[in-house]
């Protein structure tokens, strides 16, 4: 085992996956250094997730069996970063004895204190929520390759009454335009392709006047030959001015994750939504006419408090009416500390499990219908590397954020972007074959 050695595991949401790089940055600007390998390490940290209570036993299981190695090796730090960090607390020190290190999103940048502080015997807490911490001023530790994640603003103001993210999180703030560009530009200075900007509610964000779709268009001119993609927008600050922005900027993706959670208004409103079906629907409709051929996804939750076989049949029926391309679809779990939490859950195991395979079933079935229609047509798709399967195919994406796999050919290779004509797909993916290979600067005369 080496000192000061780091090895961390992310679980949950991208936004997880950026803090980690903003930790490593960190740590690695302290004399850090990171290893893949655990026993390599004495410092061992796990970034999690409290979204919903798999994600946290999970975790739980995790530390079981990292009591082994704490074991072998007494002399390694065990830490727990991210979410749980902020909602357990104190509760995962007493009764995870083997957890010395505990330190929520907003106070990363005294890590390296709180690891001294493990190292010299004592307990290395820090869970403090900042109004204003945006870690602006941090170079995250990114591995070399084409896709990063910029987190542009954080915490969340929105309150859904099933969520936890304002309790772990904190309150919204934004971090600066200049910064994020800035960032952009050392980042395609080192060959990277695309940009996803993330935040837990990107429509809200707001630097000296600057909205979001301010910033968007800022981050398409930076390079035009890098994709911007965003997550996650909330369907009642999605602005017009985002619409015509998107549709404006060819590097812009043409894909928007909109979470629309249930399709019943009563349980809507039960959730503080604050928004209608009707609006809703209203706004997919006015974003397909200003951005022709856009994709949408969604986050749906069944089973929660009080939702009825009717507000069930609701929720698939906006399914089929949007048709989305794509949906992360969960089971409601209840956090304590949620309004929702007081409320009763009081639609049964079997029946939430039933109702989620039906929202399953339906978005595989909408999904392959989509891609079937997709045969015959023709995709840039920005070339990603060896499809997982085999090194015989090349796996990359299109505007509209579907796997395309192709075969592999020698004038092709991984930031590539290249023309294909779709000849197969399943619900999940599509498979094509070479047109003709693109030139990095076409992109923008291309993907229209
Ligand atoms: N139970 C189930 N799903 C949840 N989500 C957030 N909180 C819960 C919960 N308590 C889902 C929402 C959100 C996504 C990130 O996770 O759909 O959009
Ligand atoms: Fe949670 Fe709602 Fe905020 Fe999303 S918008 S992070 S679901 S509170």
């Amino acid at each position: 085992m080496k000192t000061n050695n780091i090895y961390i595991e992310t679980y949950g949401c991208q936004m997880n996956l950026a803090d980690t790089e903003l930790v490593l940055g960190i740590l690695t600007n302290k004399g850090y250094s990171v290893t893949d390998d655990i026993s390599d390490a004495n410092v061992i940290l796990l970034n999690t997730c409290s979204v919903r209570d798999n994600a946290e036993q999970k975790i739980y299981n995790r530390l079981d069996h990292l009591k082994g190695i704490k074991r072998e090796n007494p002399e390694a730090v065990i830490g727990i970063l991210g979410c749980m960090a902020e909602r357990l607390r104190k509760s995962l020190v007493e009764e995870k004895k083997i957890v010395d290190v505990v330190v929520g999103p907003d106070e990363y940048r005294r890590l390296p204190e709180y690891l001294d502080i493990a190292f010299g015997g004592e307990k290395g807490i820090g869970v403090k929520l900042s109004r204003t911490e945006t870690y602006d001023d941090i170079i995250p530790y990114r591995e070399d390759g084409l896709s990063a994640w910029i987190s542009v603003m954080r915490g969340c103001d929105k309150f859904c009454t099933f969520c936890v993210v304002p309790f772990t999180r904190g309150r919204e703030r934004s971090r600066a335009l200049e910064s994020i560009a800035a960032e952009i530009k050392q980042i395609s200075g080192r060959g990277f392709r695309e940009v996803t900007l993330l935040g837990q509610n990107v429509n809200s964000y707001l630097d000296n006047g600057n909205d979001f779709a301010d910033l968007l268009a800022a981050s398409a001119v930076v390079d035009r030959s890098i994709r911007i993609r965003f997550t996650t927008s909330h369907p009642q600050d999605l602005s017009d001015k985002l619409l015509y922005t998107i549709a404006e900027h060819p590097n812009i993706c043409n894909y928007i994750h909109l979470p629309v959670q249930s399709g019943s208004n009563r349980v809507l409103e039960l959730m503080n939504r604050t928004y209608t079906i009707e609006h809703y629907l209203n706004l997919i409709e006015k974003a397909r006419k200003i951005i022709p051929g856009v994709s949408f996804s969604t986050d749906i939750i069944s089973g929660f408090p009080t939702e009825t076989f009717e507000d069930h049949i609701l929720t698939l029926d906006v399914m089929q009416q949007v048709r989305y391309d794509g949906a992360f679809m969960f089971k409601y779990s209840p956090r304590e500390g949620t309004k929702a939490y007081n409320m009763k859950d009081d639609v049964p195991e079997e029946v939430k499990t039933k109702r989620l395979n039906e929202i399953i079933d339906l978005q595989h079935s909408i999904s392959f219908e989509i891609n079937q229609a997709q045969i015959g047509t023709e995709e840039i798709i920005l070339v990603e590397g060896f499809s997982k399967k085999s090194d015989q195919f090349l796996s990359g994406r299109t505007d509209t954020n579907k796997i395309v796999i192709i075969p592999r050919s020698e004038e092709i290779k991984s930031g590539d972007y290249v023309k294909v004509k779709i000849n197969r797909a399943t619900s999940a993916t599509l498979f094509g074959e070479l047109v003709e290979k693109m030139e990095p600067h076409s992109l923008s005369a291309n993907i229209a």
